[in-house]
């Protein structure tokens, strides 16, 4: 019947589409990336213009920028000092192995892999100091990694 020719005739219109999907992510080499994680070369953070000098930086009326580098077992710089009052958007790259940027009683916690720049952005309120640390497993100095922010 006709109804069975239009069912087969547009199963194999879907068919024909999710073909064409897939070669053309595989043949054109098309691959999703995620544009708040931009590479960056490890063994050459010297020559990024954020993580050659690490640290907070003023981008704009109460927005702050701050670069920091994991490395087995700290972060650089180890404290961070930003305004109260501010969106602070952190920077994050590694040297060596995947970290994490956890600050301590805040949901503001990232994991930091080499080869990437992880982006967390919080807002700063009231003034305080809060722990930082590393809540994926480096190494054996894991446990003692951490930094320290405070907000002024
Ligand atoms: Cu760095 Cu755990």
């Amino acid at each position: 019947t006709y109804e069975k020719f239009w069912l087969a005739a547009s199963m194999l219109l879907i068919v024909g589409f999710i073909l064409t999907i897939t070669y053309g992510s595989v043949g054109l080499g098309i691959a999703m990336i995620d544009d708040s994680s931009p590479t960056v070369d490890p063994d050459n953070l010297g020559e990024h213009p954020g993580f050659s000098d690490p640290g907070v930086e003023r981008v704009g009326e109460n927005e702050y920028e701050v670069h920091v580098i994991a490395v087995q077992f700290a972060y650089f710089p180890g404290e961070i000092e930003v305004p109260a009052n501010s969106t602070v958007t952190f920077r994050l790259t590694s040297e060596d192995v995947i970290h994490s940027f956890s600050v301590v009683g805040t949901n503001a916690n990232t994991m930091i892999i080499p080869g990437e720049v992880a982006s967390l952005t919080v807002e700063t309120e009231e003034p305080g100091e809060y722990g930082i640390i590393c809540s994926e497993y480096c190494g054996a100095g894991h446990h003692d990694m951490e930094g320290k922010l405070v907000v002024v």
